[in-house]
């Protein structure tokens, strides 16, 4: 059982001047982020979607894959707290002429950013980074590693929809071995009392995934019936060597999520997917555009939880102070 904590009680403090990863955030940590994350939410339904609470600060996105919502959520969080914006892709950054990460780090360093933002193909890069220079570093996922940000998120979606965690039985569909979210939310929804429940193509299935608190069920409908939450993945074939499938078509077929799988959950089940969705790969059209579906909220989760985790590794310490006027 998870005991649930008064994050606003006075003796704690968020002590995180890097986000590497779920692993290094305690349940009241989580709860902090969360509570903290509500408070600025509102910030983006104003007329004017701005608040001076980050202005003077320089934050880079640094980012070595492609992202369309990590990238543009954590600029867009930057800009709502007024904070100075920049973003190097790997494509257009003197990588591309064999300059190092280190390099690349320490000549970003020097011209004194406070917050790196580094999404890299590397599991460990951000704690590489954080070892070679003083700004705050945020991973927005790295190699098959963690994507905090994308767990805390889905963390706020599921609290927004079912109220809690805590005893909710959520299954996570589909290529477990090379995805980085799946690791997040292993570790996050367990940790908040959540019983996680993994299915897919055994080639998809790590040795080791029961070490981190998941169940390995014998198939997706063990994972779904009664689910609360069915998550989807996406085939990650960028981190596969060789093909640890038949053919798309026979992935769909067995392991997608379609209507009539979802019978087999809740009524009252949400389906969400991190993003990019392979439609009719891993979910059909009528799931990812169905009422069930919650994976707009994902995304709209995903800049107030940016918002916070920005707000927080730079020294901001109290839920519900982002709200004000003059923040
Ligand atoms: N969920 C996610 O990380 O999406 P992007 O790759 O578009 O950032």
């Amino acid at each position: 059982m998870v005991k649930m904590v008064d994050t606003m009680q006075p003796d704690y403090h968020f002590q995180h001047k890097h986000i590497f990863g779920i692993d290094q955030l305690s349940v009241q940590d989580i709860l902090h982020i969360l509570a903290t994350a509500r408070s600025f939410r509102e910030i983006s339904s104003r007329p004017i979607k701005k608040v001076p609470t980050l202005r003077g600060k320089t934050i880079v996105n640094l980012f070595f894959e492609p992202s369309t919502r990590t990238r543009l959520s954590f600029e867009i969080a930057a800009k709502r707290m007024s904070a100075d914006t920049f973003n190097i892709s790997a494509s257009t950054s003197s990588a591309t002429k064999g300059e190092t990460l280190i390099d690349t780090a320490k000549n970003i360093q020097a011209m004194n950013p406070d917050v790196i933002i580094l999404r890299h193909s590397s599991s460990g890069a951000p704690q590489l980074l954080a070892k070679h220079i003083d700004a705050s570093i945020v991973n927005a996922g790295d190699g098959a590693h963690e994507h905090p940000s994308q767990g805390l998120l889905d963390m706020m979606t599921v609290m927004e929809h079912k109220g809690r965690i805590e005893g909710l039985k959520l299954a996570i569909i589909g290529d477990i071995a090379h995805s980085r979210v799946a690791v997040s939310n292993i570790i996050g929804f367990t940790r908040m009392g959540a019983e996680v429940c993994v299915a897919g193509p055994q080639t998809f299935m790590p040795a080791e995934i029961g070490r981190l608190g998941a169940e390995v069920c014998r198939s997706v409908q063990d994972a779904v019936r009664d689910a609360d939450v069915v998550m989807a993945l996406r085939i990650q074939l960028e981190r596969q060597n060789d093909s640890l499938i038949p053919s798309l078509r026979e992935y769909s077929r067995f392991f997608g999520v379609n209507r009539k799988l979802l019978e087999l959950a809740k009524e009252d089940a949400i389906v969400m997917h991190p993003g990019p969705v392979n439609r009719g790969v891993e979910l059909s059209p009528d799931v990812a555009d169905g009422r069930r579906s919650v994976i707009l909220d994902q995304v709209t989760n995903g800049v107030a939880v940016r918002m916070a985790l920005l707000y927080l590794v730079l020294g901001g310490n109290k839920a519900g102070e982002g709200q004000g006027e003059n923040r």
